[in-house]
């Protein structure tokens, strides 16, 4: 039996393997265990000489059955370390930071410059009402950028039945501003703005700054050099070649937009080249019914005001092709136009 045993314990060549043989002779019902047992039925002079041979035989198959097991964990030991190697020489992987969204350093870089201009920031809310977003802004009872097609509307109040808008533009920041101030006011007003649109320049959510400046006797004069001032470093020009064409905007009179000078043949957009015209912004004095809505007498004070798309801009100086990808948080996409941190 012995031999057996032994044999059975060197061949195992597994821990669990061993575990069997283990149980086989030392456990309940095994070998080893039965002869121990059996001992309790032998007279006590067949005692005296058997018990020596079985316990000294228990025990030689115990401490056979330790030394296998603490071979085979060695074994599986080294195995698992060669297998779990880990190579030092290996350079680490970098660590992925956060970083701000493009459209937010832009958004920063233009408030900076306007800071440095004077200009104050406000803000306003996402959600508007009717008032603030349209009628406060000159805008005519049936005016169509109050239809369904470009305006986010919220379900109606069952009390009162108003209808809350997205804002459409960062021109609400504006009434709001002129209803809670004196002037003279010089603010910029950056934010989230919403419009149902989607193409590779449009997405439903864009961004605006907008930018107002009430006093007396102001004219279009302040409102060229204004913004010349503004684009010229905010895509570091020296000097801008830009020119005002009009337009209409209902809460401005006269209304502009302002186009710079640029080249966009062979893919890259050059300014102040070509002969290529780049719409940019809209502006204008702010409609004398705007400043009656909203409380100034249009004989004492006058204004001007401009909007701009600070997504659209951000894709003009970085050369960025489509809009879309911008919302979508593919890092490598913000990689690629140096946008990761
Ligand atoms: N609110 C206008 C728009 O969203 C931009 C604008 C602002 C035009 C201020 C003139 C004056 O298109």
């Amino acid at each position: 039996l012995e031999l057996d045993l032994i044999n059975a314990i060197g061949s195992a060549e597994s821990v669990a393997a061993v575990e069997e043989v283990r149980v086989a002779a030392l456990g309940k019902s095994g070998s080893v265990s039965g002869l121990l047992k059996g001992m309790g039925a032998l007279s006590p002079d067949a005692r005296r000489e058997q018990g020596p041979l079985i316990n000294g035989l228990r025990d030689r198959v115990s401490a056979a059955i330790a030394a296998r097991k603490a071979e085979l964990e060695a074994d599986e030991l080294d195995a698992r370390l060669l297998a779990e190697r880990v190579d030092l020489t290996l350079p680490p992987r970098p660590r992925r930071k956060g970083g701000v969204h493009p459209t937010m350093q832009v958004m920063d870089e233009m408030v900076a410059i306007f800071a440095e201009m004077g200009f104050a920031v406000a803000e306003g809310p996402d959600v508007e009402d009717d008032f603030h977003n349209f009628t406060a802004l000159n805008f005519p009872p049936k005016h169509p950028a109050r239809e369904m097609h470009d305006t986010f509307f919220l379900k109606p109040d069952p009390q009162t039945g108003e209808r809350k808008v997205l804002r459409t533009h960062t021109s609400p920041v504006q009434v709001r501003t002129m209803m809670s101030q004196q002037p003279p006011i010089r603010i910029i007003a950056p934010g989230r703005t919403f419009r149902k649109d989607s193409d590779a320049t449009h997405t439903p959510m864009f961004h605006q700054i907008e930018g107002l400046v009430i006093d007396r006797d102001i004219h279009m004069g302040h409102l060229k050099t204004t913004l010349q001032t503004f684009i010229g470093r905010f895509f570091e020009l020296d000097e801008v070649q830009a020119r005002f064409r009009p337009h209409h905007f209902p809460f401005t009179e006269p209304s502009a937009e302002m186009d710079i000078r640029c080249d966009r043949s062979g893919g890259q957009l050059t300014f102040n080249t070509g002969d290529d015209w780049l719409e940019i912004l809209g502006c204008g004095m702010v409609h004398p019914n705007v400043l009656s809505a909203c409380g100034l007498d249009p004989n004492e004070w006058q204004g001007f005001a401009f909007g701009m798309g600070v997504d659209r801009l951000a894709m003009l100086k970085y050369g960025v092709p489509d809009l879309r990808p911008m919302f979508d948080a593919d890092t490598r996409w913000l990689a690629h136009y140096g946008f990761s941190a």
